[in-house]
């Protein structure tokens, strides 16, 4: 038996899963509630999930929190869903107990579209910065994140650079040009659609839809999920 080679150690890569995490709206009206309770829910289960998901086999988690396109919810619900990215990302005791690095993909700070604001831009800073050392799991969420901006600013960052517009330019002009392929893409609450996420890097993943909304989806769920990848 030869060693392994780095190619071999890159196809063998702890895979990589996409959660879409829709459903807090519907899983909260159908308790009387109002929308908000369904997002609170909503990052008490991300908790929950990410703890089973480090104890499986996963080696990069992405999920997608507010898209370039929830910005025309109702404000009060914008704001509700940011003082949860802020707390989301103060979770960093959490993160550092179970070795998690968590990063953050959407719309450059700096970028005339972006529209994170300064109080949750700091806690991502702040978060990216107390976990970067952890060497498990890589927990990476999605905020003010659209894929065909992605791309844009991609096909712009290649021009800019004098290349050549192939793959291999494009995958090193992403936001987060390290970010493995996606090997399976989740989506909760019954919706069939990829709503903009990840478009390049999830070209070729599995999917698993589940009518169980987000606050709801747990471990076993995830082990069903999972068994698309055996
Ligand atoms: C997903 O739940 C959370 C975000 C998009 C921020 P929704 O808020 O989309 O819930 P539904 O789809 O209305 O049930
Ligand atoms: C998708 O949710 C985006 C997130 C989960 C953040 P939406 O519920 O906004 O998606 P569409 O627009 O209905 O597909
Ligand atoms: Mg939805």
């Amino acid at each position: 038996m030869s060693t392994s080679s780095p190619i071999d150690r890159q196809a063998r890569r702890a895979p990589h899963v996409a959660i879409i995490m829709d459903g807090n709206g519907r899983w909260a009206a159908r308790r009387g509630l109002p929308r908000t309770e369904g997002h609170t829910e909503g990052e008490e289960n991300l908790a929950r999930v990410v703890r089973a998901a480090v104890t499986r086999d996963i080696g990069w988690l992405t999920v997608f929190g507010f898209s370039t396109e929830n910005w025309v919810r109702p404000r009060a619900e914008v704001r509700h869903i940011l003082g949860l990215h802020e707390k989301l990302f103060s979770r960093i005791a959490e993160l550092n107990e179970n070795n998690v690095r968590i990063r953050w993909i959407g719309r450059p700070f700096d970028s005339p579209e972006a529209r994170t604001p300064k109080y949750v831009q700091r806690a991502i800073r702040r978060a990216l910065h107390e976990t970067e050392s952890n060497t498990g799991m890589v927990l990476t969420v999605a905020f003010d994140y659209g894929g065909r901006a992605e791309l844009m600013a991609a096909v712009r960052g290649t021009r800019r650079a004098g290349s050549a517009i192939t793959a291999a330019a494009i995958d090193q002009h992403l936001y987060l040009p390290d970010l493995p392929p996606v090997d399976l893409m989740i989506r909760t609450s019954g919706e069939h659609r990829v709503s903009n996420f990840l478009l390049w890097q999830s070209a070729g993943a599995k999917i698993h839809f589940t009518d169980t909304p987000w606050p709801d989806f747990d471990a076993t769920e995830l082990d069903a999920a999972l068994a698309l990848l055996a």
